[in-house]
């Protein structure tokens, strides 16, 4: 291997230049070529690269975001869109590709390795850390951070008005954010895409909150929580159904995903990035970087896209005997 592309692909996450970083200074070290692809996959498909060298990735260890750019490319789901990516690959002389993304990259990446025997290798990065074979994907830290000082925000003013907050975050299909922000922020209830709590065991936890002489109330919601009510839905039902409370919603969004990386996401970032280029230049293919028991190791991408990423179901009972 004498040319390694790199690129970022799916939702952006903070972590995701530390890890270009790794990956181009790696190259570096090892004096082998490096190049970026912009725009993820999609760029891939149109030749979009720039030969990078260490000094390329300067002062962007601690800057959110990507300066490669990121996108969710359907094109590259056909037989034509990799076959074209194949060809600029090839052109540009690259012999191995560094994916940092989530399961949706990993898949595209595993199945361009397949039709082309053409070497690959996965760093997970995306806030969800809905990834299995690593207890903490890129960014996750950084966004939990970022959360939990929302909602302490929030809290001041939910308890200078005796109010009752939705506060919903990122996760469609993952309760990690929640889970987690919710323990660390103190909240009343947590309500996850994994486990359906039930809107009367909601309702009844409210109103025990109440008696037990709380004035304000938090309550954190996944995107994708199991209920399946949004935010707005849950406030209508305790507006129609409970007597006395002053409910509002609050929406957290995308300033999630934003933001400067928390050190141990840089230094995560660091570690895998170094580990996915040597595992290449050894000739290993088709796997992730991932974090095992304080080890960065290898797992193979197969398993890490269709592997669960379990969720930490202790955290709900903490929670709840939290919130007594
Ligand atoms: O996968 C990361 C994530 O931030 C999810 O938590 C969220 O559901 C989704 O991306 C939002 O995607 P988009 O930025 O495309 O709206």
């Amino acid at each position: 291997i004498k040319k390694i592309g790199v690129l970022t692909s799916g939702g952006d996450a903070p972590g995701m230049n530390a890890a270009i970083r790794s990956v181009v200074r790696t190259c570096a070290y090892h004096k082998i070529e490096c190049v970026g692809v912009y725009r993820g996959y999609e760029g891939l498909m149109e030749g979009d690269f720039k030969s990078m060298n260490a000094r390329s990735v300067k002062d962007i260890i601690n800057k959110g975001g990507t300066i490669l750019k990121s996108a969710r490319s359907k094109e590259f789901r056909t037989v034509e869109g990799r076959k074209q990516a194949y060809n600029h690959i090839k052109n540009a002389n690259i012999d191995a590709l560094v994916l940092i993304g989530g399961d949706g990259t990993f898949t595209g990446g595993m199945i361009f390795n397949q039709e082309f025997d053409f070497p690959v290798i996965g760093i997970p990065g995306t806030i969800d850390n809905d990834i299995y074979g690593t207890s903490h994907t890129l960014g996750f830290d950084t966004a939990l951070n970022t959360v939990v000082e929302a909602i302490d925000k929030i809290r001041d003013t939910a308890s200078s008005h005796n109010r009752l907050f939705f506060i919903e975050v990122m996760g469609r299909d993952a309760g990690h954010i929640a889970l987690n922000v919710g323990v660390g922020a103190g909240a009343e209830e947590i309500l996850i895409p994994e486990e359906d709590m039930g809107l009367d065991r909601l309702v009844e936890s409210l109103r025990r909150s109440r008696e037990s002489g709380k004035t304000s109330s938090i309550v954190i919601v996944a995107e994708g929580d199991k209920i399946g009510k949004s935010v707005f839905e849950l406030k209508d039902y305790v507006d129609e159904n409970m007597e006395g409370y002053d409910v509002r919603v609050s929406v957290l969004g995308h300033m999630q995903r934003g933001g400067a990386p928390s050190c141990f996401d840089r230094v995560l970032a660091s570690r895998m990035g170094v580990k996915a280029v040597e595992s290449l230049l050894a000739g290993k293919t088709n796997y992730m970087v991932g974090l095992i028991n304080g080890e960065i190791e290898l797992t193979p991408l197969d398993s890490a896209i269709k592997g669960k990423s379990k969720i930490n179901l202790e955290l709900l009972r903490v929670s709840e005997i939290m919130s007594t």
